[in-house]
């Protein structure tokens, strides 16, 4: 056996993935596209130990319940036909749970921990299958740069992929508007917004046309269509939880606020477009060269609250030890 640390970085959706077609395998009703970050990351470390009584989870040095994290050790056991249980320690370089992608990072890293620690060597395929089980976004984070997450038909077909690297200088600049757990988990209003939304047959035509819309202004290195359908995604999937039954929004006032200084600056010819998952913060998309002017636009309302990162690297093995 062998502790094996991984370190995987969180993803934001540019194409958002908002609905699971089959909620046990975690197979999405769209392809999404997505920006691995260079400054948000978790690092897990797995080592599997027969003599242990049960799996044990700690997360930035605090005990934490392991339902969820053995249901997915189960997956690699099963993978590895090892029956011995393990203990995972895991540190979160991003707020946990704050709609910046925690679950994202986190199971592309341990799902590289723990498949190498089982001796399993897994593709980078297989990878994000198995991160998939964890976390639908964490099937993207497997790969650094720009990945789309095709929604495919079953198991085996539902998988991320590495796009071609951009000429674009891509970057992101995060407004922190709550760094704060989320009020509602993104994976019970998902399921909820896909069975009461009257909005969602429509989210998933035109989402899936914009995903494959992305693919190619990303190849052609059309910025102006990279960030509108960006833009475009996010907006569409908050209008879908607004009309959910009972509706809801994950947006504070200052989330408006944020996105209405995006809106100025566009007008003034910048461009940036903002983008919001299951939380409250605004992430923006830019181009480097224009990171300095949106900052000093948004700093006299968020202060120190902005946070620039860029593209980010692959999921990657830290550390092997054998035992
Ligand atoms: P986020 O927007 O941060 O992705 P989610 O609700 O999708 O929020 O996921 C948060 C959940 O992901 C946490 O409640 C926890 O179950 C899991 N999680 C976050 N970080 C880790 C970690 N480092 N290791 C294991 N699980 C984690
Ligand atoms: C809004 O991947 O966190 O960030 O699959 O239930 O774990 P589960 O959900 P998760 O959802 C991400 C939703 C999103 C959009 C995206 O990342 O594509
Ligand atoms: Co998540």
């Amino acid at each position: 056996m062998k502790t094996v640390t991984a370190r995987a970085h969180t993803n934001i959706a540019l194409i958002k993935y908002w609905g699971k077609k089959d909620p046990e395998l975690i197979l999405p009703y769209t392809s999404s596209v997505s920006l691995t970050l260079a400054d948000f990351y978790t690092d897990t470390t797995v080592h599997f130990e027969p003599q242990l009584k049960a799996d044990q989870f700690t997360l930035d040095g605090i005990s934490q319940p392991t339902g969820k994290i053995s249901a997915f050790l189960d997956l690699v056991r099963q993978q590895a036909g090892l029956s011995a249980s393990a203990r995972v320690e895991s540190h979160n370089h991003v707020p946990t749970a704050a709609g910046l992608a925690s679950s994202a990072s986190a199971f592309a890293a341990l799902a590289l921990a723990a498949s190498r620690a089982a001796g399993l060597a897994l593709s980078a395929r297989d990878l994000s299958r198995l991160a998939r089980r964890g976390s639908g976004s964490a099937s993207r984070s497997i790969f650094g740069g720009l990945a789309l997450w095709q929604r495919g038909d079953d198991d085996a077909t539902s998988f991320a992929t590495a796009l071609p690297k951009p000429a674009l200088p891509l970057a992101m600049i995060v407004v922190l508007v709550d760094a704060g757990p989320k009020p509602v988990g993104s994976r019970a209003l998902m399921a909820n917004t896909v069975a009461t939304s009257p909005y969602y047959p429509a989210w998933v035509s035109t989402n899936e046309k914009a995903a494959q819309a992305m693919v190619a202004a990303l190849a052609a290195d059309d910025f102006a269509t990279v960030g509108h359908l960006t833009e475009q995604s996010s907006m569409q999937m908050h209008a879908t939880i607004l009309a959910a039954d009972p509706a809801f929004t994950y947006w504070q006032p200052e989330t408006l606020t944020a996105w209405s200084l995006v809106r100025q600056l566009r007008e003034q010819g910048v461009p940036a477009y903002a983008t919001m998952d299951a939380g409250p913060n605004v992430k923006i998309l830019t181009l480097a060269p224009y990171v300095a002017q949106i900052k000093a636009a948004l700093a006299p309302t968020f202060g120190q609250r902005l946070l620039t990162t860029g593209p980010g690297p692959a999921a990657r093995v830290l550390t092997e030890v054998p035992d």
